[in-house]
């Protein structure tokens, strides 16, 4: 086994904050059609860590969004270390950010304004006339999720019901790619080592340690079982 290569993977798994795998990353972006001529625009980019590996495998051009200062910082190191040149990650609100530019892929992961025919009229501002939109959303794997997901997620459709809005928006799913345990177990754990850390700094801070206790049996009695993540790219005909 080539460690080296492992290791490098499982950088790359910790810098993406969804459950997409990374090796579907790659697969959704050739499926799309990228390459050297393409400019993405990745909304919500949390580390830019999808734009940074689309530039090393099909040399796009990308402009990542974010509002957090800590990813946004840390993205822009990795930009640097990985010498990629064409990717621009920038801290800002996306509702407050601007620009003329339309973009031939437009990516929102990972996040939620709205529901899910809202992120595709959002997406659409940008993207330019037979351009395509990459989501990426949590979903129910069964009909009806238990009321005890909804209260803790909000909107978790399931992947009929979001085909249907995507339809009736007048577009088609032409790639996809699910989630895997492992990617939930990275993403779970993730999120837990960093409120641990802010606990070991901050140990009088009740609400956080009932928040990590929810976190865990959210985890374990509903979300394991019943919540998936899908990446679709969509087109219109
Ligand atoms: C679950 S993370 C997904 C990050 C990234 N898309 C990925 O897959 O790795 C959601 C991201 O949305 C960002 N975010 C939330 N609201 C935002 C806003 N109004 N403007 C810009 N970024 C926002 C968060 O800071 C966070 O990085």
């Amino acid at each position: 086994m080539n460690y080296k290569e492992l290791i490098k993977k499982m950088k790359e798994n910790e810098h993406i904050i969804s459950m997409t795998p990374v090796d579907r990353i790659v697969e959704i972006g050739h499926s799309a059609g990228m390459n050297s001529d393409s400019a993405v625009l990745d909304l919500c980019c949390g580390y830019g860590e999808m734009l940074k590996i689309w530039h090393e495998v099909f040399d796009i051009r990308g402009i990542g969004i974010d509002i957090c200062s800590e990813f946004i910082e840390v993205g822009k190191k990795r930009i640097a270390e990985n010498a990629v040149s064409d990717v621009t990650l920038i801290e800002a609100d996306i509702f407050k950010w601007q620009t003329d530019e339309k973009f031939d892929y437009v990516c929102l992961s990972g996040e939620d304004f709205g529901g899910f025919k809202s992120t595709i009229e959002l997406l659409e501002k940008y993207v330019k006339p037979n351009g395509k939109l990459i989501i990426g959303t949590r979903y129910s794997k069964v009909e009806e999720p238990p009321k005890e997901l909804i209260e803790f997620e909000g909107e978790t459709l399931p992947l009929i019901e979001i085909n249907r809005i995507i339809r009736s928006k007048g577009y088609y799913i032409t790639s996809m790619a699910t989630d895997t345990q492992a990617e939930w177990e990275r993403y779970i754990m993730w999120s837990a080592k960093r409120h641990l850390n802010d606990l070991r700094k901050s140990p009088e801070n009740q609400p956080l340690y009932e928040w990590c206790d929810k976190w865990y049996d959210m985890y374990f009695y509903y979300r394991r079982p019943y919540e998936g993540y899908v990446t679709v790219v969509i087109e219109k005909l």
